[in-house]
C-alpha cells in the first residue's frame, strides 16, 4: 500500500472538524492554555472553563499579575493543580522574556512535556511537527498495523506519525493536520468500535484490511 495521504485527512477535517473554542487562532497564550487544560481534562469539560478562563485571563500579561488564590479558584473542579502552578510560573518567565520562539524553548517551561511543546509548536508556531498523544498513537497502529505492544511500539510509532511531515500539505498546515489526528481517534478511529465506514482512511488502513484494527494497539500485559 501506498503511504496514506494527508490530503484525505485534511479535507476530511475541513468537513468535519469539531467547533472547538481555542481553534482557528494562532496565538500562543490561548493555545498554549487550551493545550495544558486538555492534558488530563476531556474536550466536553473543557470548552466552558476554558471559554471562562479566557474571559478571566485574556493574556499572559493578566495571568502573571494574578494571585495563586484567584487562579487556583479559577482551575477549581479541573484537578491535577500542579498544571495551574506550572501554567503560573510559566506565565511569570513569559512576561518577563516573552513567548517562546520554537517548540524547543516551550519544552523548558515549567508543565510543558514533549507532547504539548509539540501540539503549541504545530498550532502556534506552524513546526512540521506531529504530536504523539493517546489518540495519535491509536490511529498510527491501526493505520500501519503495528503490532509491537504499548509502550514499546511508542518510538516506531511517533516515527509514523512524523513520517506525515514529508508531506508539502502537513508542512502548509500543521496545526491542522495535528488536530484533525486527535478529531478522528475522538470520533471515528474510537478505542472499541471505530466506524471504519466513515474513515477518510479506509482505503490505506492496513488494519483494517486485516481486520485487526479495533485489537490495536496492543498492549503489554501489566
Ligand atoms: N486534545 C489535545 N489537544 C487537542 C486539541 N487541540 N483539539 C482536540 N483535542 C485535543
Amino acid at each position: 500500500m501506498p503511504h496514506p495521504s494527508a490530503a484525505e485527512l485534511l479535507a476530511w477535517y475541513d468537513r468535519s472538524a469539531r467547533r472547538l473554542g481555542w481553534r482557528g487562532q494562532t496565538d500562543p497564550y490561548r493555545i498554549w492554555v487550551s493545550e495544558v487544560m486538555l492534558q488530563q481534562t476531556t474536550v466536553a469539560t473543557v470548552g466552558p472553563r476554558y471559554a471562562r478562563f479566557m474571559a478571566r485571563f485574556p493574556d499572559v500579561e493578566a495571568l502573571a499579575a494574578a494571585d495563586w488564590g484567584e487562579l487556583a479558584e479559577e482551575w477549581a473542579g479541573l484537578g491535577y493543580y500542579a498544571r495551574a502552578r506550572n501554567l503560573h510560573a510559566a506565565a511569570k518567565a513569559i512576561a518577563a522574556g516573552g513567548f517562546p520562539a520554537d517548540s524547543a524553548g516551550w519544552r523548558a517551561l515549567p508543565g510543558i512535556g514533549p507532547y504539548t511543546a509539540a501540539a503549541i509548536g504545530a498550532i502556534a508556531l506552524g513546526e512540521p511537527v506531529v504530536p504523539l498523544d493517546g489518540n495519535v498513537e491509536r490511529v498510527m497502529s491501526r493505520l500501519f498495523a503495528v503490532e509491537t505492544p504499548l509502550p514499546a511500539a511508542r518510538p516506531e510509532l511517533g516515527r509514523l506519525a512524523q513520517s506525515f511531515a514529508a508531506q508539502l500539505v502537513v508542512r502548509e498546515r500543521p496545526g491542522d493536520f495535528a488536530q484533525a489526528l486527535f478529531d478522528l481517534g475522538a470520533t471515528i478511529c474510537t478505542p472499541k468500535s471505530p466506524t471504519c465506514v466513515l474513515c477518510p482512511w479506509r482505503a490505506d488502513c492496513r488494519g483494517a484490511a486485516l481486520g485487526i484494527a479495533a485489537t490495536l494497539p496492543r498492549k503489554a500485559p501489566k
